[in-house]
């Protein structure tokens, strides 16, 4: 198989790196890295900008009405657009964070974006997520499960956010992390939870280019 056709799923808890990972990955293989997380997160904002609930059906309706997510990979960055507009920079908010699982535990926002989801896998992608193994794309050829320590996943989304200029404290960093992992994986609808076929990786205590060493081993043995 050409690698430009192979299509491979990451997914893990919040503050694992999935996406750091992800675009390395498809940078070693020639791929497009696709962020589902900054999907929702688009949606989430959309929501915000109109002052709509997703707990209300008749807002979800109204919400998802007329309503384009896009994504693209750009010069090794993926760059998120709402309805044409590119707001990859407005997305790591933490009111973007905690409408985006709000959004995301939405059965009809889900199957919104599922079509979304496989249209840009279409041609070869690494796609991370939480359910890209289990229910997106369900016959990727590759399917990685990315975990690391809670203790672990806090330090990295602390050192990220401090590297992006955002005030918070590691106790902060832990509890975000903390609360995604419970409504990640405590809600009805597509919870968090590895795929039968997925390989797991601790990454706890590896470096991001161990990890992706490790991935690009695991698709040169499963995909000649
Ligand atoms: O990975 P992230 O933090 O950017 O994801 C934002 C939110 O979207 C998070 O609450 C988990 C949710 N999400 C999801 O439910 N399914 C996905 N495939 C990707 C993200």
């Amino acid at each position: 198989m050409e690698s430009k056709d192979i299509v491979i799923a990451i997914d893990g808890p919040s503050g694992v790196g999935k996406t750091t990972v992800a675009r390395m990955v498809a940078d070693r293989l020639g791929l497009k890295a696709v962020s589902t997380g900054a999907l929702y997160r688009a949606v989430a904002l959309h929501f915000l900008r109109r002052g709509l609930s997703p707990e209300n059906p008749e807002d979800v309706k109204k919400g998802l009405k007329d309503l384009n997510v896009h994504q693209e990979y750009i010069n090794g960055e993926i760059r998120t657009f709402l309805n044409g507009e590119d707001v990859t920079d407005s997305l790591d908010t933490v009111e973007v964070s905690d409408m985006a699982s709000r959004v995301a535990a939405v059965k009809d926002v889900r199957e919104f974006l599922l079509d979304v989801q496989r249209r840009l896998a279409e041609g070869g992608a690494v796609v991370e997520g939480r359910d890209i193994g289990t229910v997106v794309l369900p016959d990727a050829d590759v399917k990685i499960f990315l975990d690391a320590s809670t203790g672990e996943r806090a330090r990295r989304r602390y050192e990220q956010l401090r590297a992006e200029g955002v005030n918070v404290s590691y106790e902060q960093a832990l509890e975000d992390v903390k609360s995604r992992d419970i409504r990640d994986s405590s809600r009805t609808v597509a919870p968090l939870r590895r795929a039968e076929d997925a390989i797991y990786v601790d990454t706890t205590h590896l470096t991001v280019e161990e990890v992706v060493n490790r991935i690009i081993k695991i698709v040169r043995e499963l995909v000649p």
